[in-house]
């Protein structure tokens, strides 16, 4: 048996090298190949500040920035050898970067540690995506954007408990979730400037005695300023939490809305008919058409929990200041980041293709007696009647509509009489949808108007 040499990266005290078990656990590079360009981009940067602080010569620093470059293209290339034994990406670039390059190689980690490094590489890597979830929230509330416009006037049921509660417009329930979704935008950008902190330059846990600056590689990687203390800056995984939190939120908005396009979509409401780009056929019944895509972006949360949740137990409880534990933090992130990114632009997609069933909208709109509340309302405002009072009427209203097997328009004006005597024909004008509709113009009401008021001030904020 040939016995394993020791890692050449960090073996000088050890004699013999890894147990293959041992190599299996410790090694990240499986996964973290991902953060390549991040830990090549934090590099040179690295290098740069060490040649500018004359702790490297200019020369050595000019061969090490040429030569990540030659490492980057040949891992963007394909043609890189990832090595299990070499543990993560750090310690693949690096060692590829020697043979490249040679003995300034051995320079390039003056300063720092891999601790810094790998909260710095994944801190720009999460930076990255909570850009890409920036443009992906702005795509999808444009698109409800879009739909609410169309519709600002579109009646359709309002619900509570799924219950037809009150007639509501198209364009008012596209906008709530483009509430929703404003927020998690504003969630969004919070957590990308409160991140925006350099690690790199706290080395291992406590700085370094080498005059490094690192202003100067914050501002060379686009951080507001570097982190303000060593240990917080290499044990600190916020970041990465803040960005699963407003992840979970965002696909707990997006599952509701899945949820409603799964119920909208069937058969039995009719109230929205899905594109073929976003429906899939049964193979044995030929006449379905299943939203697989919103099904898909309901059952997305899950995961995204799940990883929030993960990495909230493998930081609990971990002592100062970095243990290999955060190691466990990327593959969860890294797949959250992969579910909630495609199941927003997958719902984005959705929303800008379905069409909207005006007719079965409409008709559901004016049953089970969407209009009642109007009709008490009516009691009060015209008859000054107490609201309490007005509801009890409206309820007799609706008892008898039931017993005559109709909706509360269909009633007579004898029947009206019949509840209350000063009841007149008027009551009928606020009867219909339509007009219930128009009358909610508190602000942020359901009327038409006011949702065209909100659409108006949506694009303005996105502009
Ligand atoms: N692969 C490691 C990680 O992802 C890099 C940091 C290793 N640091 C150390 N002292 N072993 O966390």
């Amino acid at each position: 048996m040939t016995k394993k040499t020791s890692n050449t990266m960090w073996g000088g005290r050890f004699a013999a090298g890894p147990d293959a078990i041992m190599e299996a656990i410790n090694a990240s590079i499986g996964f973290d190949q991902r953060m390549a360009s991040q830990d090549i981009e934090g590099s040179r940067a690295h290098a740069a500040m060490l040649a500018a602080t004359g702790i490297i010569t200019d020369s050595d620093a000019e061969a090490i920035r040429e030569g990540l470059l030659t490492v980057l293209s040949e891992i963007e290339g394909g043609t890189f050898q990832f090595s299990t034994a070499l543990e993560d990406i750090h310690m693949n670039v690096e060692s590829r970067l020697k043979e490249i390059i040679g003995e300034p190689a051995g320079r390039l980690h003056t300063g720092r540690s891999r601790n810094d490094q790998v909260a710095t590489d994944f801190k720009l890597w999460v930076r990255d995506q909570f850009d890409a979830a920036e443009a992906g929230l702005i795509a999808l509330i444009q698109a409800l954007l879009g739909q609410a416009e169309a519709g600002a006037d579109w009646v359709m049921p309002g619900f509570t408990h799924l219950q037809t509660a009150q007639p509501v417009t198209w364009g008012h329930h596209m906008m709530a979730y483009v509430e929703m979704f404003g927020r998690d935008l504003s969630r969004v950008r919070d957590a990308r400037k409160c991140m925006n902190e350099s690690p790199l330059g706290a080395a291992a846990l406590a700085g370094t005695s080498f005059p490094i600056d690192r202003h100067m590689t914050a501002e060379a990687l686009g951080f507001d300023r570097p982190s303000a203390n060593s240990l917080d800056a290499v044990s600190d995984r916020d970041f990465a939490l803040d960005f699963l939190s407003v992840a979970s939120i965002t696909a707990m908005h997006l599952s509701r809305f899945a949820e409603e396009l799964v119920i909208w979509s069937s058969a039995q409401f009719r109230f929205v008919t899905l594109s073929d780009r976003f429906s899939t056929g049964s193979s044995i019944m030929p006449q379905k058409k299943n939203p697989d895509a919103a099904e898909l972006i309901r059952a997305k949360v899950g995961r995204i929990y799940g990883a929030n949740t993960g990495l909230m137990m493998v930081m609990k409880g971990l002592p100062l200041a970095y243990s290999k534990d955060m190691q466990e933090d990327k593959e969860q992130v890294f797949d959250a980041a992969d579910s909630w990114m495609l199941a927003m632009a997958a719902m984005e997609g959705m929303v800008k293709d379905m069409t909207a069933n005006r007719d079965s909208l409409k008709a559901a709109a004016g049953s089970g007696f969407s209009t009642a509340t109007d009709l008490a309302d009516w009691l009060v405002r015209v008859l000054g009647m107490p609201f309490r009072d007005a509801h009890h009427v409206t309820g007799t209203l609706v008892a008898l509509a039931e017993n005559k097997d109709c909706d509360l328009p269909d009633l007579t004006l004898e029947d009206m009489k019949s509840a209350h005597e000063h009841i007149t024909a008027e009551v009928f004008d606020v009867l219909g949808v339509q007009n219930s509709v128009d009358s909610r113009m508190s602000y942020g009401g359901t009327a038409p108007a006011q949702v065209r008021i909100q659409v108006r001030r949506w694009k303005d904020i996105l502009k």
